[in-house]
């Protein structure tokens, strides 16, 4: 039987601790070796309650999902540049994995991204939700068996993240993401989703349908999944 387990919180506020004691739990039974990261407003306060703990990463190896193809880690619209502002300028961790936005076989980078994961399987797997139902940038109607792959982003998608760039149009197009069947060979996966405007991808996960129209929709084939949310059905 999957573990498929939802825990409502009044505030993302309040997903913190949860997380935290998670966390601590996993790293002291010695079963947190590989950890999946994710970008986006939602995991601020996460990071931010992550880097007030005493939490020790220094054997934990870090992955994230996805980076922007083209962008520089120095870039700050880059996500190399949000999880070192948030997280690992302030926390040590045994090795951190971000694809790199600038390399110049994209193929390549993807089939080493993949094969660094394959040697190190991520044991926990932060999880936050696009609008339109996309995990990493794995966007409506990407087969659920892609492995890291460059993307493109979805109108609704670009809209939604152009909002954290100074002009619209340096907003890249495309974007290194673990694909679905990367994120699904996580051994759990915690996902967070708060406010209304995810109540469209959160029904499509509570629904009864799986289809690659809600990437979300996956999870159900999940062995273990934590959702952690304020949208109440
Ligand atoms: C981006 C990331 C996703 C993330 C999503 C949600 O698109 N690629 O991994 O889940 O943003 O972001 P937010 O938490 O800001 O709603």
């Amino acid at each position: 039987m999957p573990f498929f387990e939802i825990i409502y919180v009044e505030s993302l506020q309040n997903a913190t601790s949860l997380v935290v004691n998670n966390l601590e739990e996993e790293l002291n039974s010695g079963k947190l070796n590989s950890l999946g990261l994710a970008t986006g407003s939602t995991m601020i306060p996460i990071y931010a309650s992550i880097v007030k703990s005493n939490l020790d990463f220094s054997q934990v190896i870090a992955f994230n999902l996805d980076e922007y193809v083209g962008l520089a880690s120095s870039n700050k619209n880059s996500f190399a540049y949000f999880m070192n502002e948030h997280l690992f300028s302030k926390k040590h961790f045994k090795e951190i994995n971000i694809q790199n936005g600038l390399s110049e076989d994209k193929q390549l980078e993807c089939e080493r991204y993949e094969k660094k994961l394959d040697e190190h399987p991520i044991d926990i797997q932060f999880l936050g939700v696009g609008e339109n139902g996309h995990i990493a940038f794995n966007e409506p109607g990407t087969p659920f068996d892609t492995l890291t792959h460059v993307a493109t982003l979805s109108d609704s998608t670009i809209e939604v993240n152009s909002q954290y760039f100074d002009e619209k149009e340096n907003m890249p197009t495309q974007a290194f993401t673990m694909g679905i069947a990367s994120i699904m060979k996580a051994k759990k996966i915690i996902l967070l989703a708060f406010g209304e405007k995810k109540r469209d991808a959160i029904n499509a996960l509570l629904g009864d349908n799986i289809t690659e129209q809600w990437p979300i929709t996956v999870l159900k084939k999940h062995p273990h999944v934590t959702l952690i949310t304020n949208i109440k059905q």
